[in-house]
């Protein structure tokens, strides 16, 4: 099964601790009447850690490295997260255990992704980093029972299977180091591969596991998000496996990505399965292309900076985002990311757009980017999220809509951003605060936000909050976290129900009205943003771990030489970084 498979074991996190030294066993030996104490003293330890557990929850067994990551004291903030994670994962596990959602309104459940248990294998990670350990063990009962089957004639979707359960278990592998995690995700991983088996060599929109047939989405397209989501997973998954087959599938996207002929790293956001070229000329930030922008910067990190094509292509799409869809309103100044049809912008932001500020602060911290481009990203993370903040600080719940349709100028290219900022370096800078930046208030009244909301509702989404944490960390600036806890405060108020939380359908009117959902990612990303926002050990360093994008930690990694020659990938250049 696992032919080249060496236990990643994980430098940092969780610390290992010393309880025996060798001397003291020397000791114990070396009397022949305390030669049977050491076996006593492993007993009682035995029955001590495992005593309860045992006769609590059966079949169950705790992780191995378990007891020695939780962070010895919770400050009031995380210890308040990690409550309502156990809230919504109590709902869950009552009303819907083993289904993929719960239904918080009705107290149903749900099987909307395969049916596998979705809510686990997203959120096992989560579970670790929060030290829930039993909810952790229990977790890996219900993977160790999966056999990711679909019924006859219906099908995995590819992308959301990859970054929900693939990554949660490789993520969930990675922290705890449990063999099970591994095998499975090879299962998993081997058996959605039929998925790329287009001419282009693309990923179809969805695979049945056991009989590898595929079918396309509602595009009849392949979307860039899609084609562009897995090479974390995958090249990971190759990495600890040894097959070339994971890597070489994934990474011939990357190359088709490379050689592909588009207009200044403006990526469209279709593609043809059959030819492996665009398919149409919309350029974004928003569903259709999102993820894909973040995985070559990830890329580029994950695998400890060894394939600078991505590093190279994630610039040329940063620095045309920046050129071509960044626009700043006339009355309140908020400076937001929109998409481009055929060049012409439609000026709709949407709230999964709200990851670009997070994207480009992680650019910022671990690239070294000329003084100029610093400065640019710095700036337009900085604007945007604080344009996110705003989308939820308006409302009368403090929760965002989904998406907007912003105020534009009059004409419109005098809100470009990249013009204002030509104009106000022009004028020598004035005011030291650059165009879409600066004070921002809060607007209750809706004729005067600059903006209006297409989509009323709030669906426990994390992009605003996984920005906010990334800027956090990156800049140490507190005014992220306090946003932060003021939108984990909202949801508490609005969006906790008896059971679990519940999507909002009205962020602007209170009461909220409600949807009967509970989305996954709410347990595997909102939360666990959240909750590393506030914890006080730094549990999962940016420099060593690499977020997916459903926020699955994965570890960075070197190829080795073997790997290397194995999955064919170019020695590493060693000039390529200018350290400066
Ligand atoms: C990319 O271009 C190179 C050089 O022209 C070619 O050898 C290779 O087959 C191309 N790869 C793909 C996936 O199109």
């Amino acid at each position: 099964m696992l032919p080249f498979h060496t236990r990643q074991t994980n430098p940092s996190f969780p610390p290992k601790r010393r309880v025996f030294s060798v001397q003291t066993l020397q000791l114990f030996y070396s009397k022949p009447a305390l030669r049977w104490l050491p076996y006593l003293l492993g007993l009682i330890l035995t029955l001590w850690l495992f005593g309860p557990y045992l006769l609590h929850y059966g079949r169950n067994t705790l992780p191995s490295s378990a007891p020695q990551s939780a962070p010895e004291v919770l400050s009031v903030r995380a210890q308040r997260i990690r409550d309502a994670y156990v809230h919504a994962y109590a709902s869950y596990k009552q009303d819907a255990w083993t289904f993929d959602e719960l239904l918080p309104v009705s107290g149903g459940s749900v099987n909307n992704f395969n049916g596998w248990g979705v809510s686990v294998f997203d959120s096992l990670d989560t579970m670790w980093i929060m030290g829930l350990y039993e909810l952790f063990a229990e977790g890996l009962e219900v993977v160790t029972q999966a056999t990711f089957e679909v019924e006859p004639g219906e099908y995995a979707p590819f992308f959301e299977t990859t970054i929900r359960y693939l990554g949660g278990l490789l993520s969930a592998y990675a922290l705890s180091g449990e063999p099970i995690l591994l095998q499975k995700a090879d299962e998993l991983g081997a058996s959605l591969l039929p998925a790329f088996g287009t001419r282009s060599g693309f990923p179809m929109y969805a695979v049945n596991p056991q009989t590898g047939d595929t079918r396309g989405g509602w595009t009849g397209a392949v979307l860039w998000a899609e084609a562009l989501s897995n090479q974390m997973e995958y090249k990971y998954l190759a990495h600890l496996t040894g097959r070339a087959e994971y890597f070489d599938k994934t990474q011939h996207i990357m190359e088709i990505m490379y050689n592909a002929s588009i207009t200044e790293g403006q990526f469209p956001t279709q593609w043809d399965a059959k030819t492996g070229k665009p398919s149409n000329n919309q350029f974004s930030v928003g569903a259709y292309a999102d993820s894909a922008h973040e995985y070559l910067l990830k890329q580029w990190l994950l695998t400890a900076e060894s394939e600078p094509k991505t590093k190279a292509l994630y610039l040329r799409a940063a620095e045309s985002i920046i050129d071509t869809l960044l626009y700043v309103t006339p009355n309140r100044n908020m400076l937001y990311v929109t998409d481009a049809n055929n060049g012409s912008p439609s000026f709709k932001f949407e709230h999964l757009s709200c990851f670009l500020p997070g994207m480009l602060a992680l650019g910022v911290h671990t690239l070294d980017l000329p003084a100029h481009t610093k400065e640019l990203h710095s700036w337009a993370a900085e604007g945007i999220a604080t344009t996110c903040w705003l989308t939820y600080a308006d409302q009368a719940s403090g929760l965002g809509p989904d998406e907007m349709t912003m105020t534009r100028s009059s004409p419109y290219s005098k809100g470009k951003w990249t013009t204002l900022l030509a104009e106000w370096e022009a004028n020598g800078r004035p005011s030291g605060v650059p165009p879409g930046l600066g004070p921002s208030n809060p607007e209750h009244t809706p004729a005067t936000r600059d903006y209006r909301a297409d989509k009323t509702t709030y669906l426990l989404r994390p992009e605003a909050i996984e920005s906010f944490y990334i800027l956090w960390r990156t800049t140490g600036d507190e005014v992220w976290r306090d946003r932060g806890w003021a939108v984990f405060e909202a949801i508490e108020k609005h969006a906790r129900m008896d059971r679990g939380y519940a999507s909002v359908a009205t962020v602007d009117s209170t009461p909220v009205k409600h949807l009967d959902e509970m989305p996954s990612f709410f347990l595997a990303e909102t939360l666990k943003y959240l909750y590393l926002m506030f914890v006080d050990q730094d549990i999962i360093p940016l420099d060593k771990w690499v977020f997916n994008t459903e926020a699955h930690p994965l570890p960075v990694f070197e190829w080795s030489s073997k790997e290397r020659l194995r999955f064919k990938i170019p020695p590493k250049e060693t000039t390529a970084r200018n350290k400066n």
